[in-house]
């Protein structure tokens, strides 16, 4: 296992998305998908505290998060990372778009670098999501990328765990 945090921020660079840390003047164009505890950030100070907590996870080894990033343009267009588990070998992935760029392909396309790094650098044995039945969209993604649902949770939950030949060999 090699858990954060890294001498080097990881950033990872794809064709058409690349996964970088969120930089602070970056976070004025994310408030809407701003997380901590699954509470929303309302208001710009309200995400750039949370920022700051999500940098504590990272520093703490207990979470990865990326803002993913549209090559063509280098605006940040959502997040993603993993941010339970690490400890136990296994990354439970999050992640969002922001409104105006779903329906374009670039949360599969961040998800697939995402698992690339956790298997091959992190070293996590397991990846899982967790989401909900009628999040149709979430559940597109994670089935285009292998995962396939393995339990039912409270309150129309699904956890979906991501299946792969070398993963498992
Ligand atoms: C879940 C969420 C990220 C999915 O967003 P999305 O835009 O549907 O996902 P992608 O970026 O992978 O885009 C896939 C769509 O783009 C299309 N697309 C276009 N070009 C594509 C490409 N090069 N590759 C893949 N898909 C492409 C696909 O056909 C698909 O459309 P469809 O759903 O009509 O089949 C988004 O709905 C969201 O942020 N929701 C709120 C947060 C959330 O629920 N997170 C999950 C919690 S675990």
């Amino acid at each position: 296992m090699n858990l954060p945090p890294y001498s080097i921020f990881p950033n990872i660079i794809g064709d058409k998305v690349s996964l970088r840390q969120i930089q602070p003047t970056e976070v004025n164009g994310i408030v809407e998908i701003s997380y901590y505890n699954a509470i929303q950030a309302t208001a710009v100070e309200q995400a750039i505290e949370m920022q700051g907590k999500i940098n504590k996870d990272y520093t703490d080894g207990n979470s990865i998060h990326w803002g993913i990033i549209d090559n063509l343009t280098d605006k940040i267009v959502g997040t993603c990372g993993y941010y339970r588990g690490l400890d136990k070998g296994a990354g439970e992935l999050g992640f969002v778009l922001l409104q105006q760029y779903r329906g374009q392909g670039f949360m599969t396309t961040a998800i697939a670098l995402a698992i690339e790094f956790g298997i091959n650098n992190i070293g996590l044995k397991r990846i899982w999501a967790e989401t909900t039945q009628d999040n149709e969209g979430a559940i597109k993604v994670l089935e285009r990328l292998n995962f396939f649902k393995i339990a039912d949770l409270d309150d129309n939950g699904i956890e979906y765990e991501f299946i792969s030949r070398r993963y498992h060999s």
